[in-house]
């Protein structure tokens, strides 16, 4: 694993990226924050040695490496899920291979179903904590001390100082945030009844299926994360409804435009 991050590594500085300030996964809801990046290198996926790539054509994603305001990020438009079967240790590459290009900070999104009755469709949620329910953990096995410890400190998962900066960039744009832990199972079924009920249960506020490895890895190896998810359909008692993915995206496209614009100016600042 060592060797494949750093050989991959070098292939992209070869290409021309150096150290950004931000590593960005744009998960459903945060797709057209590359609209906000002063794009200088798009590559896609397949010409990244050891990259995973997917076998669906016209699936494949890019990274792309750029700029928002002074700030040099680099982005994934396309997250490997472990629903789709890619091994644990592919869906986190990408993770291992920004921290070595320099990135310390990680912006994650996603889209979710919220449990907290509190919420609306379409509320966009900070998040504050997670419960990882994935069955594979990304760390089992050897560890290379190279990358982090063989037990690693979770106290602070989502940076505090983060999410209070998010949240006085939104009051000032006039947007209302939730704040919630979010809770990952493997899909790639939604969930039942039963199931939104003990997401509640066990004290999250929304449940999905990303996000959880990555962090995980992230703080592996020492990095600031920061987690934004936009709640698309909810799993509340009583309001349980039918969940398709062409309704999640449809909630996610119209938060979208708010997400990319929180995340653009939380970069800038
Ligand atoms: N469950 C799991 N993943 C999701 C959901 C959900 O309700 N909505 C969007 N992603």
């Amino acid at each position: 694993m060592w060797n494949k991050v750093q050989d991959t590594v070098k292939f992209l500085q070869e290409k021309g990226i150096t150290t950004p300030d931000y590593g960005i996964i744009l998960g459903t809801g945060l797709g057209n924050l590359v609209d906000k990046i002063s794009v200088e290198l798009t590559i896609p996926y397949e010409e990244i040695p050891n990259f995973p790539v997917s076998t669906v054509a016209g699936h494949s994603g890019q990274l792309i490496f750029g700029t928002i305001g002074d700030k040099k990020v680099i982005a994934m438009r396309g997250r490997f899920h472990y629903y789709e079967g890619w091994t644990m240790e592919q869906t986190v590459f990408p993770v291992r291979v920004m921290k070595y290009l320099g990135v310390e900070n990680l912006i994650v999104s996603n889209a979710s179903g919220g449990v907290n009755p509190a919420f609306k469709v379409g509320d966009i949620m900070l998040i504050t904590d997670h419960i990882n329910f994935i069955p594979e953990h990304p760390l089992r096995g050897g560890n290379d001390d190279r990358f982090g410890p063989r037990f690693v400190d979770m106290h602070e998962p989502y940076s505090y100082k983060m999410i209070a900066k998010m949240e006085k960039i939104a009051a000032k744009m006039d947007v209302t945030l939730q704040k919630g832990i979010y809770l990952a199972l493997q899909g790639p079924t939604f969930e039942t009844p039963a199931e939104y009920r003990m997401v509640k249960l066990v004290g999250a506020d929304a449940v999905g299926m990303s996000t959880v490895p990555e962090v995980i890895v992230a703080k592996h190896m020492g990095m600031t994360c920061f987690g934004i998810s936009v709640i698309t359909d909810l799993g509340v008692e009583g309001i349980v409804e039918e969940v398709s993915h062409e309704e999640v995206q449809k909630v996610a496209k119209v938060a979208e435009k708010i997400v990319g614009k929180l995340v653009e100016e939380f970069v800038k600042a």
